[in-house]
């Protein structure tokens, strides 16, 4: 798999008196996409959380590189590189399509973003940036909502929006948490494309997703999660196949 780019080992956190992560180890190579699946409540998102700074882990290690990264706030985990998306849209609904875009911009991204639009300096780097993000609104198919307010949008709009919004922050690592839900085929696609773009730059995906064929599209690797452990990890083939992996799905 080439070189570890993150680095996961005994991550642990539970929710008073659950279990939700339970010592999960993870290695994340530059220029690939790791699938985490498993069945509802296995502790995916929790596990994105960490990786994302928005959950403190009880116990265990998040390496990035050569530092340690775990215990960091959102918006240090952000500046080093972790950027995520959610599960629901966290789009600023009041704000334009092409305010929301900009907010993925160095060096505010994460970080009181609304506050950054005033901030000094803003106008002048506005131009550069909006030059970088008007190609990204004409590859969503956004370039007519420019100056639509994002509440506006459709759900699967509001979150290509929200994709679009992680790659111009060119995250090192990108974490996923069910791209495609609420977005039309032909809009996952588009989705699916962005992806495959942003790994040839060699960003290191890591994406929850529960819609097989989309793993299929996209996923290198793939580790499944039950009751947060992992159970198997391996090509999609290999666990596919896998005894464990189809209990833990048929005993949902
Ligand atoms: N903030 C929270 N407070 C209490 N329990 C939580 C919280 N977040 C998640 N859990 C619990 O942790 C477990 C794992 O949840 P989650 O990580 O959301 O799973 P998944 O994303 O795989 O569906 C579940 O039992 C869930 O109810
Ligand atoms: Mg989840």
């Amino acid at each position: 798999m080439g070189p570890v780019l993150l680095r996961v080992e005994g991550l642990t956190k539970t929710f008073g008196g659950v279990r939700a992560v339970d010592g999960v180890d993870l290695e994340v190579s530059p220029a690939t996409v790791t699938g985490l699946i498993g069945p509802n409540g296995a502790g995916k998102s929790t596990v994105l959380g960490m990786l994302a700074g928005a959950i403190r882990p009880d116990a265990g290690r998040i390496r990035l590189g050569e530092r340690t990264v775990s215990g960091q706030p959102p918006h240090r985990m952000a500046q080093m590189g972790i950027i995520r998306t959610f599960q629901t849209a966290s789009l600023f609904p009041q704000l334009t399509v092409l305010e929301n875009l900009l907010l993925g911009f160095k060096p505010w991204r994460g970080e009181r973003p609304r506050a950054a639009l005033f901030a000094r300096g803003w106008k002048r780097q506005e131009a550069a940036q909006v030059g970088r993000a008007r190609p990204m609104l004409a590859q969503l198919g956004l370039n007519r909502h420019e100056n639509t307010p994002a509440a506006s949008l459709s759900g699967g709009e509001r979150r290509l929006l929200e994709i679009g919004r992680a790659l111009l922050a060119e995250p090192t690592v990108l974490l996923l948490d069910e791209p495609m839900a609420g977005v039309a085929p032909h809009l996952g696609e588009l989705v699916a494309g962005l992806v495959d773009g942003l790994v040839t730059t060699g960003t290191a995906v890591v994406l929850v997703e529960h819609e097989m064929r989309v793993i299929e599209r996209l996923c290198h690797s793939v580790v499944v999660m039950a009751d947060g452990k992992v159970i198997v990890r391996g090509t999609l083939d290999e666990v596919r196949t896998n005894q464990q992996v189809r209990m833990a799905y048929l005993g949902q």
